[in-house]
């Protein structure tokens, strides 16, 4: 590392952690921790802030794949998230504070939000949810959404929480799978000034879906929707009646918290089971020291409540910690393209959390709408879900961190429940692209096919090679599943999925899904890094690149291209491009094909599809679309007819 660098970038691109950011830290690094009995008793120790009703008996048992962490101990997360604040000044607190499409905004202090989630979990319970029972939330975000998960959580009743942007039929197949007897729904919610029919999916669902018993309805639009008498229930009849006395489960350390489904490589989506004890112990520690959360904090994470950022990040881990959430139920353009910015204006937002895809739409749009708001409050920026181009990352610290906020770039999965890969702000120094290192007590290595580990600078599978915490227990009702997805390739080890290598200095450098690493003519080529580049040129807005079949040299690369706005479509910008990929990394890279398109097929939390690029450049049909999150997308692809 060099070491003279003091702030901001230089010719090595490495970003010093601020002087106001160093401070006394509990450990910097896992390479602090060189065995896995270090590890173990950093993990005890972070599980012991939590409250217990009973101290475990053991931390880990592994018997590889399946892991139990902290056996024997119980506890609640729903007690450890809300009651124990209680007993000091986070009483009155904010918990969450809400700000809606429209601009309405108001506050749930932590004790509110306890009166709230205690009436709810009698409500559960006076709809018949028994501990153990599957719960189906389907909502837009809003504070009810937080009140029903951390309900369950209050009666042992895991959750699944259905992203409230799929289709009728993706829920159905989810709550199919889950099992559910009871769905949390709403009448409907806000996007973009218009009102999304979330009841009438649900009725659409329930058609075909045998299995729920009782719905629960919060009113939230005022929207028109059918009541099924018996089914159906509106939330503020129930919770008018529902007393606000409700002790916390006190449950296993080892029983499910929640389930949440995403997408494999197969079409049946996956039921990536958590449970209490680590997974709580995980969020709160990441969060915690990643974040480097102060008291006072206005913490802001975009994610939708229906992604493992949201479970994590915008509830288990910052309530577990007290801290002061901002929940936003709207889109970035509404009612303008300033949106955010208004935001952290407004409730002095100290901490923004977001996505690499939502920085390069800001960024197409110009800097102009941060410049005109105030966003002195902040004090650390985050990514997470893809890899963030340096150049992205550079506006984002520039634009929005006013070149004083630490961005914590975090690698991590649902799988993983917790961040694995990312700096710690007083501490890592910064390489924008890079994820930076493991987090103290997780181990993670770069392999080869046989498992081996690759050498610095050379491309290989991201692996977890020794238990978390927080890590998935197995797939809801399928282990087999479990073993063969992410343990079938090495035993013992954990398969993410991922290509990355690993610099001089040893931080990773995810590259993306292996899948997703191009080979022409026996050389690697990360998609990201072939988009890195074109991000780069002033034209370009946003690019996806695949590989396509090609005779002679195996693959090919295929560009599919965004432009700025102002700039014309013509042959020429596309030769342009072409060869701006072939001086900045070699003609091995100059794409055979580029197309200029207006959209690219992305799922709803913004990672682009690339298995749909593919099936378009190669001309084939298109598979299963419904993780899209604007089928319009795929539609402009198709017109550019490729074959
Ligand atoms: C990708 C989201 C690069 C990666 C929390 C991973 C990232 C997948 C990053 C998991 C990052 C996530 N840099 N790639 N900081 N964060 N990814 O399950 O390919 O929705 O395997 O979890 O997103 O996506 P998931």
């Amino acid at each position: 590392m060099t070491q003279e660098l003091v702030n901001g970038f230089k010719e090595k691109n490495v970003f010093q952690p601020a002087e106001n950011y160093k401070k006394e830290v509990l450990v910097t690094h896992s390479e602090t921790y060189r065995n896995r009995q270090e590890r173990l008793s950093f993990w005890e120790e972070r599980a012991s802030t939590l409250s217990w009703f009973k101290k475990w008996d053991t931390v880990l048992e592994w018997n590889p794949p399946f892991a139990k962490w902290f056996e024997g101990g119980k506890l609640n997360a729903s007690y450890n998230c809300l009651d124990r604040h209680l007993e000091s000044s986070r009483r009155d607190k904010a918990a969450i504070i809400f700000e809606g499409e429209h601009g309405d905004s108001f506050v749930l202090t932590y004790s509110q939000l306890h009166r709230e989630v205690c009436k709810f979990a009698n409500v559960l319970k006076s709809l018949g949810v028994k501990k153990g029972e599957v719960v189906t939330i389907y909502m837009p975000m809003v504070p009810e959404t937080v009140i029903a998960m951390l309900a369950c959580a209050r009666i042992g009743a895991p959750h699944s929480v259905v992203f409230g942007g799929f289709s009728a039929e993706a829920l159905g197949n989810r709550i199919k799978d889950a099992g559910s007897k009871v769905l949390i729904t709403s009448d409907g919610a806000f996007r973009r000034g218009k009102v999304l029919p979330i009841k009438e999916n649900v009725c659409a669902a329930l058609k075909s879906v045998q299995g729920i018993e009782k719905v629960v309805i919060v009113k939230h639009t005022e929207t028109e929707v059918e009541i099924i008498e018996n089914r159906d229930f509106w939330y503020h009849n129930l919770m008018k009646e529902a007393s606000s006395d409700c002790s916390a489960e006190e449950l296993d350390a080892e029983d499910r918290l929640f389930i949440l489904y995403t997408s494999g490589t197969t079409g049946k989506p996956k039921g990536v089971v958590h449970t209490i004890g680590g997974y709580l112990t995980g969020v709160a520690t990441t969060h915690q020291f990643i974040f480097d959360l102060k008291e006072d904090d206005i913490y802001w994470c975009t994610a939708d409540l229906g992604w493992i950022t949201g479970h994590s990040y915008l509830v288990y881990g910052p309530l577990a910690n007290g801290t002061t959430i901002l929940l936003f139920e709207g889109t970035p353009d509404y009612p303008k393209k300033d949106r955010f910015w208004e935001i952290i204006e407004k409730h002095k937002v100290t901490i923004l959390y977001t996505a690499p895809t939502v920085i390069r739409t800001f960024m197409k749009w110009g800097s102009s709408y941060p410049e005109k708001r105030d966003l002195s409050s902040l004090r650390l920026l985050g990514t997470v879900g893809e890899p963030i181009n340096p150049e992205a990352w550079k506006w984002f610290y520039k634009h929005i961190g006013n070149e004083k906020c630490p961005i914590v770039d975090t690698w991590w999965q649902t799988e993983t429940g917790m961040i694995m890969l990312s700096p710690l702000s007083g501490v890592t120094s910064l390489k924008p692209g890079s994820c930076a290192v493991p987090f103290p007590g997780v181990k993670v290595e770069i392999l080869n096919r046989l498992g081996q580990p690759v050498k610095k600078g050379e491309i290989g599978f991201v692996a977890i090679t020794e238990p978390w915490p927080a890590m998935l227990r197995t797939l809801h009702r399928d282990d087999n599943r479990y073993q063969d997805t992410y343990w079938g390739k090495w035993p013992g080890k954990y398969f993410t999925g991922d290509g990355a290598k690993l610099d001089e200095d040893g931080y990773f450098w995810i590259i993306g899904r292996v899948d997703d690493v191009i080979n022409v003519s026996g050389h690697r080529i990360g998609t990201a890094e072939l988009e890195n580049v074109l991000e780069e040129h002033p034209s370009v807005a946003e690019a996806a690149c695949i590989g396509k079949t090609h005779e002679v040299k195996g693959q090919a690369i295929a560009a599919f291209v965004i432009l700025k706005e102002g700039f014309a479509r013509s042959e020429q910008l596309v030769n342009e491009l072409k060869n701006y990929i072939a001086v900045k990394i070699g003609t091995i890279a100059r794409p055979e094909d580029l197309y200029l398109t207006e959209e690219l097929p992305k799922t709803r939390s913004g990672k682009i599809i690339r298995r749909i690029l593919r099936d378009i450049a190669e001309g084939r049909t298109i598979g299963d679309t419904t993780t899209l999150a604007d089928s319009a997308a795929v539609e402009t692809l198709q017109k550019l007819n490729v074959s």
